[in-house]
């Protein structure tokens, strides 16, 4: 560890929150038992699902990380000037990448840095790596479930105001009663004086919508297939990944990417004692990807006490990014 990481560390005062582990074997077993049959999406990163995803933000088809990245570095100034200077900045998730650089980079005076992040080893990581770039900011990590309030650690300096940051439409995989309930956990860890800024992918032609989730090259193919990989490597399932394949539609009317490992024969997977009958052509529901109009995404907030003060699209109207505060 060489002198500036050590610093970056020490600087990093983690709060423990304890999060209950996940029981992937438990998880997977009632999600197989239920009619439609259904995965929990957090499940797809793991080491290789999580570089299978950035593979997936490099492809042509998929524009939302890089539109939202270009939104935000052309933005940043009027972002920084709706939310003012000496903020709490708190992600949800860890932020390691270039959309909270950007975001740090171009706020004014940031006091403290807190991202909440259930994986201990990816919160430590990411604070020490944006502890170098930013030293002049606290870094305050939490390891915590952030789908429940998490009071935040003080910080050393007072801030005039706590922000959210939740990028990348993660909201939209969320189904809408837990969309309602993460945001009014963001409503929670806000504070009455706080604001949040949340990345929203927008309803338009849905061509390029499914094209975004049915690459070319089969990234994301095989970014769904991994999770049955996944399940055999860790729970001792026998998934044949030959057997199922890739299905991801836009519903026009639920505004949403429906993505499905779909049962190419009639077969049974076991885990343990439990034996699973697929159907021939039988849908295992993996991920919803909600995307989102103006007025749609309005109502989502208010139903968690938050109104809409602030929007930025791209130039296509493709992704957004919204500024919410308590209603
Ligand atoms: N948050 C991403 C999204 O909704 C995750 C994602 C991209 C994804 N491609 C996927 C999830 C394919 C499941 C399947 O766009």
């Amino acid at each position: 560890m060489n002198a500036a990481t050590a610093r970056a560390r020490a600087h990093a005062a983690l709060t423990d929150l304890r999060p209950q582990p996940d029981d992937i074997a438990a998880d997977a077993i009632a999600g197989l038992t239920r009619s439609p049959r259904q995965l929990p999406s957090k499940y797809f990163y793991d080491a290789e699902g999580s570089r299978l995803f950035e593979a997936i933000t490099r492809q042509p088809e998929y524009y939302l990380t890089r539109t939202e990245l270009a939104l935000l570095e052309s933005t940043m100034p009027s972002i920084a000037q709706a939310v003012g200077p000496r903020l709490h900045v708190v992600e949800f998730g860890s932020g390691s990448g270039r959309k909270t650089e950007l975001l740090l980079g171009g706020l004014e005076d940031t006091v403290a840095y807190t991202p909440i992040e259930i994986s201990r080893t990816a919160l430590m990581d990411s604070v020490t790596r944006l502890g170098q770039s930013f030293p002049d900011i606290e870094m305050l990590p939490v390891c915590a479930d952030f789908t429940r309030t998490v009071p935040l650690p003080a910080a050393g300096q007072r801030p005039h105001r706590t922000l959210v940051f939740f990028p990348g439409s993660t909201l939209g995989n969320f189904d809408e009663a837990d969309a309602v309930q993460l945001l009014t956990s963001m409503r929670g860890t806000m504070g009455d004086g706080g604001c949040a800024l949340i990345g929203i992918d927008l309803d338009k032609d849905p061509a390029m919508i499914e094209a975004a989730y049915n690459d070319l090259a089969g990234v994301t193919a095989a970014f769904t297939l991994n999770l049955l990989a996944r399940l055999n490597r860790e729970i001792g399932s026998d998934f044949d990944l030959d057997g199922f394949h890739h299905h991801a539609v836009y519903s026009r009317e639920r505004m949403r990417i429906e993505t499905a490992l779909v049962s190419d024969r009639a077969q049974t997977v076991t885990i343990g004692a439990r034996s699973f009958a697929f159907a021939a052509g039988e849908a295992l529901h993996v991920e919803i990807s909600q995307k989102y109009t103006d007025a749609s995404f309005a109502e989502l907030a208010a139903r968690a006490g938050l109104r809409v003060t602030h929007g930025w699209n791209d130039r296509t109207d493709a992704f957004g990014l919204r500024l919410l505060q308590p209603a």
